[in-house]
């Protein structure tokens, strides 16, 4: 009997076939929504232009500093890019820390931490007299109407520095530069990371017209047809959409396959209703979603012996890496046990047997959801081009796709499921972000050049 609730509870996370095919359907109803005049004030997925006309061509030179800023990570990079028959790119890059304090404090405070760590970068590099472009990976909802200027929309994930929205991040950055008095730098392009991992990719592999993030967040970007991005003037050729289908569900449209806990997920968040699909799909929330479940379950007498425990009371306790290590199958059971163990939580041999499988159930619909979506944005862009067979990369980054044992594989049956009329090439970026930030500042330049 108490396997029965046990599986009953968990039944709302295992979605048909059909229940997927409603959510690509869904999703293609929001790309349309974003992209059209008349429906893109409200829409939830914004389909933000991005200015990024074309993938990287081999013609990129020069030596760049470049920013990686919203993800788990925020790294400073020195990115040297050669052209040519022998082209090349050279990278050095330093971690920093961005304390909880920051991310949640003041704009300013935020900013001046940002140019204090390049400070330090280039004191590292012995370069601080240099005046370099610098391309700025900012992994935020930003209105963009130009390469480098970018008014964020909201904060998402874990950051709510204020005085930011509604603000121009490229200014606070360059305000930011001013107040330090020690260098100046050439802010050429904000870019999202999906954006970022899309050129890193491209750089490689031409076929590449799609960025994927799995990670803290969930995002995706694609090459759309300018003559469908109608708040954009011209009608020729492509521009680079960053989707920010996080926000997918926003106005209820998934409600119908949110379960209980979702919703005590999105109510315990920093951005309550805000960016529903992501809080079903990304790493920062899949082990908030198993927590609440082990908490009612708990309640209803079938895990831990009933007790609650002050650790799992504790938001943010099963990170990425946490539930990727206790769904991998090379694990024995009493290694799960270990790891419920390290994070404070007694366990039996049969609640261990019950977490895994809460955690796999819940990982596989995030796989699943998210592949709905990347199917619904391939048979978009098939349709664009008049084919009845595409062929196209996809370029990815994020710890949810790189490190978690199975969501990958379940993401790419999905996608093959949803999308059949598409072969889809899923590369993995290798070099983060910070290189296609860099490309695309390379571009920058050169049209800087151009006009002037
Ligand atoms: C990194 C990219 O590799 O992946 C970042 O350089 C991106 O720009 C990040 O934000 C996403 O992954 P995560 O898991 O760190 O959020
Ligand atoms: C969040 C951000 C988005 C970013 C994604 C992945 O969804 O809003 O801009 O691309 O996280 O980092």
């Amino acid at each position: 009997e108490q396997a029965r609730q046990i599986q009953q509870t968990l039944a709302e996370f295992r979605l048909s076939k059909n229940q997927l095919l409603e959510v690509k359907k869904r999703m293609r109803v929001e790309i349309e929504r974003g992209l059209k005049k008349d429906t893109h004030k409200d829409a939830a997925v914004k389909m933000l232009p991005t200015f990024v006309r074309s993938t990287p061509d081999g013609t990129e030179n020069g030596d760049f500093l470049a920013l990686d800023l919203g993800g788990t990570n925020f790294r400073v990079l020195l990115v040297k890019i050669r052209s040519g028959k022998r082209r090349s790119v050279e990278m050095h890059n330093k971690i920093y820390a961005i304390p909880i304090e920051v991310m949640q404090g003041t704009g300013e405070e935020l900013f001046d931490h940002i140019v204090h760590c390049i400070s330090d970068f280039l004191d590292y590099m012995g370069m601080k007299s240099a005046r370099l472009p610098l391309g700025f990976t900012f992994s935020f909802p930003c209105h963009q109407t130009s390469l480098d200027a970018g008014i964020l929309v909201t904060w998402t994930k874990g950051f709510k520095a204020t005085d930011c929205e509604g603000e121009d991040v490229v200014e606070l950055l360059r305000e930011a530069i001013k107040r330090k008095e020690e260098f100046e730098l050439d802010v050429v392009a904000i870019v999202n990371d999906t954006v970022g991992t899309m050129m890193t990719c491209a750089y490689e592999e031409p076929t590449c017209e799609v960025g994927l993030i799995a990670g803290t967040g969930s995002n995706a970007c694609y090459m759309e047809e300018m003559k469908n991005i109608e708040i954009v003037p011209g009608n020729e050729g492509r521009m680079c959409v960053n989707m920010e289908w996080g926000a997918f569900g926003d106005n209820g449209c998934l409600d119908d396959i949110r379960t209980t806990y979702d919703q005590a997920v999105d109510e315990n968040s920093l951005n309550e209703g805000k960016q529903r699909y992501e809080k079903m799909c990304s790493g920062m929330y899949l082990g908030e979603i198993v927590r609440q479940i082990l908490i009612d379950l708990t309640k209803r007498g079938f895990l831990f012996r009933g007790q609650i425990s002050e650790t799992l009371k504790t938001r943010g306790i099963f990170e990425t890496k946490f539930l990727s290590q206790i769904e991998s199958d090379r694990l024995a059971l009493l290694q799960v046990r270990a790891i419920l163990q390290q994070l404070g939580l007694d366990s039996t041999c049969d609640d261990s047997i019950i977490v895994k499988e809460v955690c796999g159930t819940v990982s596989r619909r995030a796989a699943q959801i998210c592949g709905a979506g990347m199917a619904a944005v391939v048979d978009k862009i098939r349709e664009n081009r008049g084919l009845d067979h595409l062929d196209i990369t996809v370029g990815v980054d994020g710890t949810l796709y790189k490190l978690h044992p199975h969501f990958s594989p379940i993401f790419q049956q999905t996608v093959k499921e949803l999308a059949p009329k598409c072969d889809v090439n899923f590369l993995l970026s290798e070099d983060g972000s910070g290189k296609g930030a860099a490309l695309i500042t390379a571009v920058g330049c050169r049209q800087r050049e151009l006009d002037a």
